[in-house]
């Protein structure tokens, strides 16, 4: 039995593939790949996209899909082995997960990291428990990555430049402020995904503070060797983007300060100019801009480049649907 985790877990033969799938979905909407079939999709944390195009590609496909959000409308869940659950966790992942592999054919797991202590969070107990007792495949809705975003964007970049080949694209990582600090799972993701395909990236942050954890690091460097394409990394907005063809913002908490956020903040505070606008844009070789969404308007990038031609963002979010169809249809085969 395959989970669905990380991209790092998966073949680029199994990506490409999926791709493929991806994008006959696109063309022609309804299958009968899912047909009596079910997925559990758990959100531990908001979404509109994620739970959106997860519901409608199981309904797409002939297939049902069951929300639920633990400690709202399903018991809290208890994720450690061997406690005395007298707090308010009301049962283990240990039942949670293996009832509802009686259930349905797959789970989806959102759980985004506690904010508190990263040498917790990037543990990722929460999908990772789920994947240790369930029966069926799992798949990461955004844990400390969000691969379903990956091979959105993935798409995105081909369907935009005409050719699966993303070699030699010049592809800038950029970290943008944010009033709060977030999840360093999109970045972590584009990370690893723009190496994956051999792309020329640089992560752009405000210094070295804001790199990404080592285990993303190196995945990076590991990708550069297998696939070519190179990373570099940049604290200047006007050197990185200049030539770019690619730009990709995404903001992200640092992790040296994780749970001293009160410390971080004035950083953050002092990097509000690392916003995408016309003028970083009108560097790039023609570069066509995305992000995750959702996003702060004026703060992580202007009017004028969100609404630009060069925007792909809504493009990259209709992707979610068909890429996940084609992960939901090959784990539940
Ligand atoms: N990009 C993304 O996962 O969007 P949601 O948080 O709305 O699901």
């Amino acid at each position: 039995m395959r989970h669905f985790l990380s991209t790092q877990d998966w073949s680029r033969a199994d990506l490409d593939a999926l791709l493929a799938q991806a994008a006959a979905f696109k063309r022609c909407k309804a299958g009968t790949q899912l047909a009596g079939k079910s997925i559990a999709l758990l959100f531990f944390n908001p979404s509109m996209r994620t739970r959106t195009s997860f519901e409608l590609g199981a309904f797409q496909l002939g297939g049902h899909a069951v929300v639920l959000q633990p400690g709202k409308d399903a018991w809290p869940i208890e994720f450690e082995l061997g406690t005395v659950m007298d707090g308010e966790a009301e049962e283990h992942v240990a039942e949670v997960a293996r009832v509802l592999s009686r259930y349905v054919d797959l789970i989806g797991v959102r759980a985004f990291p506690k904010f508190r202590d990263w040498s917790v969070d990037r543990e990722d107990r929460v999908i990772h428990a789920f994947a240790r007792h369930a029966t069926v495949p799992v798949i990461n809705m955004e844990t400390i990555t969000h691969p379903m975003q990956e091979l959105a964007h993935i798409l995105a970049l081909q369907q935009h430049f005409g050719s699966s080949d993303l070699r030699g694209r010049k592809y800038v990582l950029t970290w943008t402020y944010h009033p709060k600090p977030l999840n360093t799972a999109v970045a972590n993701s584009a990370l690893q995904i723009a190496t994956r395909y051999g792309m020329d990236v640089t992560l752009l942050c405000p210094n070295r503070d804001y790199l990404l954890d080592s285990r993303y690091m190196e995945f990076a460097a590991r990708n550069v060797a297998e696939n070519g394409g190179s990373l570099t990394i940049s604290h200047e907005p006007q050197q990185a983007y200049r030539g770019a063809h690619v730009v990709y913002a995404k903001s992200w908490g640092a992790l040296p300060y994780f749970g001293r956020w009160d410390e971080e903040k004035p950083v953050r505070d002092a990097h509000r100019h690392f916003i995408v606008n016309e003028a970083k844009m009108a560097l790039t070789d023609g570069a066509v801009f995305s992000h995750c969404l959702p996003l702060r308007r004026n703060i992580k990038a202007t009017d004028a480049v969100m609404d630009s031609a060069a925007c792909i963002a809504v493009q990259e979010a209709e992707n979610r649907l068909h890429v996940q169809k084609a992960v939901m249809a090959a784990l539940a085969q």
